[in-house]
């Protein structure tokens, strides 16, 4: 489908973004958004995509249509050890933090395959005892979830890493990368949507130490970015640390000012 060719049903689509994913669509991504309509009216048909455009938003739930549109629509792109220096950060907050506390809890708030959430538990395991420091990845796309959980990766995901890394915490598995057991401890995946009413839900009263919610922010509305703030917020230890990507730093008043320590995308609460 083509942008025009039905235009009531790409503003109830973009809308529809909008409201349930928080999903800002660009200019540029106009196309692409025409195309993915077109894919998913012939999958659904038109009723079937109307029907959910216009349904009343629920957070917590996903139906077929939603799947697909999660698939389709969302960048996913991740890599291990993306902005090394946030590691070094952890490191140093996460011992900071285990002088008044026994254990650190963090969480990877938009964890997509499961890149970001692995190199944290490799650069801490190697450093702190396993059972001080636990990691949590939270995501909405279930299929990216699944390929978390089996730890294996392709040489793409591992494209800024060094052949000493690759051996040293992974076996081979064919032409792919087994990220080795003892990385996965304490590392646990939950699937939700960041705007949910009931975030609280996803994580049984834990609270969080360090929150990364990084390389997602950039494809937010301003009313979702700040709803995801308010959430993340509520899930966080007193004196916890919210940590954005290098490129998104202080997204909104809030957090500018709450800047720790002089650095543009880290924040203590
Ligand atoms: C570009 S990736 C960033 C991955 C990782 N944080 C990093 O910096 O490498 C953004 C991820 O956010 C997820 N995402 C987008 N909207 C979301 C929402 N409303 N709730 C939860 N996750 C969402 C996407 O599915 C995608 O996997």
């Amino acid at each position: 489908m083509k942008r025009g060719e039905n235009e009531d049903l790409f503003r109830k689509f973009t809308g529809y973004l909008e409201r349930k994913f928080g999903w800002f669509v660009i200019p540029s991504k106009i196309e692409n958004t025409a195309f993915i309509l077109g894919k998913l009216i012939m999958k659904h048909g038109e009723p079937g995509v109307m029907e959910v455009f216009l349904s009343p938003v629920n957070h917590d739930y996903f139906s077929a249509v939603d799947e697909d549109v999660i698939d389709l629509y969302s960048v996913s792109e991740t890599y291990f050890n993306r902005e090394p220096e946030i590691l070094e950060r952890l490191n140093q907050l996460t011992d900071s933090i285990l002088t008044t506390r026994d254990k650190v809890n963090i969480l990877c708030a938009a964890s997509s395959s499961g890149e970001e959430v692995y190199s944290t538990s490799i650069s801490l395991r190697d450093n702190f005892f396993n059972n001080e420091v636990s990691v949590y990845g939270a995501e909405i796309n279930q299929r990216l979830i699944n390929l978390a959980m089996g730890g294996i990766y392709t040489e793409w995901s591992l494209r800024t890493c060094s052949n000493d890394y690759r051996t040293r915490y992974f076996d081979p598995e064919g032409k792919k990368f087994k990220l080795k057991a003892e990385y996965m401890n304490n590392v646990y995946f939950k699937r939700y949507n960041l705007l949910s009413q009931n975030i609280d839900y996803y994580f049984n009263g834990i609270r969080f130490d360090i929150i990364l919610c990084r390389n997602i922010f950039l494809y937010l509305n301003p009313n979702a970015t700040e709803k995801v703030l308010e959430n993340l917020l509520s899930l966080l230890n007193p004196g916890g640390y919210l940590i954005t990507g290098l490129a998104e730093g202080a997204i909104s008043e809030r957090l500018k000012r709450n800047s720790y320590d002089g650095f543009r995308n880290i924040f203590k609460f």
